[in-house]
C-alpha cells in the first residue's frame, strides 16, 4: 500500500489500529440498518401485491406513482400511460431509481456507507483496507456530484406522496391515513433538510440583506439541516412501517382502525 497509512512518510505501524474500544460497533450497526432497508424494500418492490387498499385509498409509497396497466384498479392516481409490465419489473420503477439515487448520493448516507460498507476508513485511527484513493473524481463515485438533480426529482416524488396521503382522506379517516400523513411529513422534513436544498436556498449570495426571502428560507432549512442524519434514519423506518401497515391491511391480516 503506497497511500493512506501506507504512504512513505507515515509511521510504520503494522497493527491495523491501536484502538482498544469497540470502534467497530457504529459501522456494524450502520451496515445492519442499511441492509434491513435494502432487503425489505427489495422484497416488497418485487412482490407486486398488497400495495393498495381500495376501500380506504391507501397506496404504499414503494409503488407510487403506479403508472402501468398492471396496477390494481384505482391505484393509478395519475393514469396508466405505461403498458402492462412483466413481473420482474417493480410497479414503482418510475420513481424508485431516483429515490435510490437520492439516498445513495445524500451527504449523510455517503458518510455512513463510506465508513461502514466502503470502510474508507471505518473509524478514526483505523486503517482502511484500500490501497489507493481517488475520492469522487472517477466512476462510480463521480455520480455523487449529481445529488442536486436527484433532489429535484425527490421533490416531485414528495408532492406525489403528499397527494396520495391527502387522497386517502376522501375515503374517511383511519389509522392508515394518519400513518401515510406522518410518513409524508417526515419525508418532506428529510427532503427539505438536504444540503443541496440549503445551498439552493441560500448559496452563492454575497449579501443576505439583499435577499431577505432566500435568507429566511436558508435559515429555516438550516434548522432542519442539523437534524439531517436523524431524519435520514427516521424516514427509512417510517417508509418501511408505512408500507408494512398498508401491506397488512391490504392482505387482510389486520383491519384498519377507523375514526370517521
Ligand atoms: Fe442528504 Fe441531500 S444531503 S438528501
Amino acid at each position: 500500500m503506497t497511500s493512506g497509512v501506507g504512504a512513505p512518510r507515515r509511521a510504520r505501524i503494522s497493527a491495523r489500529t491501536l484502538r482498544t474500544d469497540r470502534w467497530w460497533l457504529p459501522p456494524l450497526l450502520t451496515n445492519l440498518g442499511l441492509l434491513t432497508f435494502v432487503v425489505y424494500a427489495g422484497a416488497r418492490s418485487f412482490m407486486g401485491k398488497w400495495y393498495w387498499v381500495e376501500e380506504y385509498g391507501y397506496l404504499t409509497p414503494f409503488y407510487s406513482p403506479c403508472l402501468s396497466e398492471s396496477c390494481l384498479p384505482g391505484s393509478s392516481h395519475f393514469g396508466t400511460p405505461l403498458p402492462e409490465l412483466p413481473g420482474w419489473i417493480p410497479l414503482g420503477f418510475v420513481a424508485l431509481p431516483f429515490l435510490l439515487g437520492f439516498r445513495l448520493t445524500c451527504y449523510y448516507y455517503r458518510k455512513a456507507y463510506y465508513r461502514s460498507v466502503w470502510q474508507s476508513p471505518p473509524a478514526c485511527a483505523v486503517a482502511e483496507p484500500h490501497g489507493s484513493y481517488s475520492g469522487e473524481t472517477r466512476l462510480p463515485l463521480i455520480v455523487q456530484n449529481a445529488h442536486r438533480y436527484f433532489f429535484y426529482v425527490a421533490l416531485v416524488v414528495s408532492v406525489i406522496n403528499t397527494y396520495d396521503a391527502v387522497l386517502s382522506f376522501t375515503h374517511g379517516v383511519g389509522l392508515g391515513s394518519l400513518v401515510l400523513s406522518i410518513n409524508v411529513i417526515l419525508l418532506w422534513a428529510y427532503t427539505l433538510s438536504c444540503h443541496s436544498c440549503r445551498h439552493i436556498a441560500g448559496g452563492r449570495l454575497k449579501h443576505f440583506s439583499k435577499h431577505p426571502v432566500r435568507y429566511r428560507a436558508w435559515t429555516l432549512i438550516s434548522k432542519l439541516n442539523v437534524r439531517h442524519m436523524q431524519l435520514a434514519w427516521t424516514t427509512l423506518a417510517t417508509l418501511m412501517l408505512t408500507d408494512l401497515y398498508v401491506m397488512l391491511v391490504a392482505s387482510g391480516a389486520i383491519s384498519d382502525l377507523r375514526f370517521f
